[in-house]
């Protein structure tokens, strides 16, 4: 595998591509991580992750200091999954001077659920994407990016950017990868003490009971909606947990649903002092 930092760097070792298959990440790598390498790698001729932990997208008060660092680690995970190019930029790479301009996405879709409890949080996201797609994929005809399913929102901002500039780009979304009890892997998971770990399989079911619900109640879900979602979230919270969100979505938009529409359950809440998020579709 070959590392490199700087942007002018990566052009150059991605010179003779025909089509990267890019999966950025913030490090602290995983087995989800590892299963959209192996996923993206028999999609192009040269296969590329990114590790940047993007200030942009924390808030003052997150863990943007603390975030889990694992360099070494991270190596040889990527070498041992088959990653022929890692780029790591340094933050003086990525943004050599004040990034003034940012990629804003559609408040419709970017200000709701993850982006009204972490306001700026998609705007973050959108640029660093942007920036991270402009260094691996500029000269290149077309490409491809992975990006995970755990993270719903977020694919599908990603999927719409990606649409509306048209970049000749094509996003795909890998399914969560869980542990074999199903908690949905993070990197935020190594914050729980080992009874918290326990708990946090709480939110995958409640998710699930929500989805059962819902499926249930279909043909009246758009009046029964709030009152599912507000027991479900009560359920939660009596198990010491302090929820954000636990609400059942259209796929299509992540608007309230109508009878008919199929159907995503999305959730994020608090443990202790960690913030998880989880989803699934029904
Ligand atoms: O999902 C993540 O790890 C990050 O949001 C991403 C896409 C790497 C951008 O920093």
């Amino acid at each position: 595998m070959k590392i490199v930092h700087s942007v002018a760097e990566l052009r150059q070792t991605l010179a003779s591509a025909q089509r990267p298959a890019f999966v950025p990440t913030m490090g602290n790598l995983h087995e989800g991580h590892l299963s959209l390498i192996r996923q993206a790698r028999p999609l192009g001729d040269v296969s590329v992750a990114s590790i940047f932990v993007n200030r942009l997208q924390f808030l003052p008060h997150e863990d943007f200091d603390s975030y889990p660092r694992t360099w070494e680690a991270d190596c040889a995970k990527l070498e041992a999954a088959g990653c022929d190019v890692l780029f790591a930029p340094r933050e003086v790479d990525l943004y050599p001077e004040p990034q003034t301009f940012k990629v804003q996405p559609d408040p419709a879709l970017a200000d709701l659920l993850e982006g009204e409890f972490r306001p700026g949080f998609f705007t973050g996201v959108c640029t660093v994407v942007m920036k991270l797609f402009s260094a691996v994929f500029a000269g290149h005809a077309e490409g491809v990016s992975v990006f995970g399913k755990k993270d719903y929102q977020q694919l599908m901002v990603i999927q719409r950017m990606v649409q509306q500039f048209a970049l000749p780009i094509t996003v795909l979304g890998a399914e969560t990868t869980r542990s074999e009890a199903g908690l949905a892997l993070s990197s935020r998971n190594g914050y729980l003490s080992e009874a918290e770990r326990a708990e946090a399989l709480q939110l995958s079911l409640a998710l699930r009971g929500l989805g059962r619900e819902a499926l249930a109640a279909a043909h009246a879900l758009p009046q029964q909606r709030e009152a599912l979602e507000a027991a479900a979230l009560g359920a939660l919270k009596a198990r010491g947990w302090a929820p954000d969100y636990l609400t059942v979505r259209r796929r299509s938009d992540l608007q309230a649903p109508q009878a008919g529409d199929p159907l995503v359950v999305l959730g994020a809440a608090r443990l202790g002092s960690t913030r998880l998020i989880d989803n699934l579709e029904i």
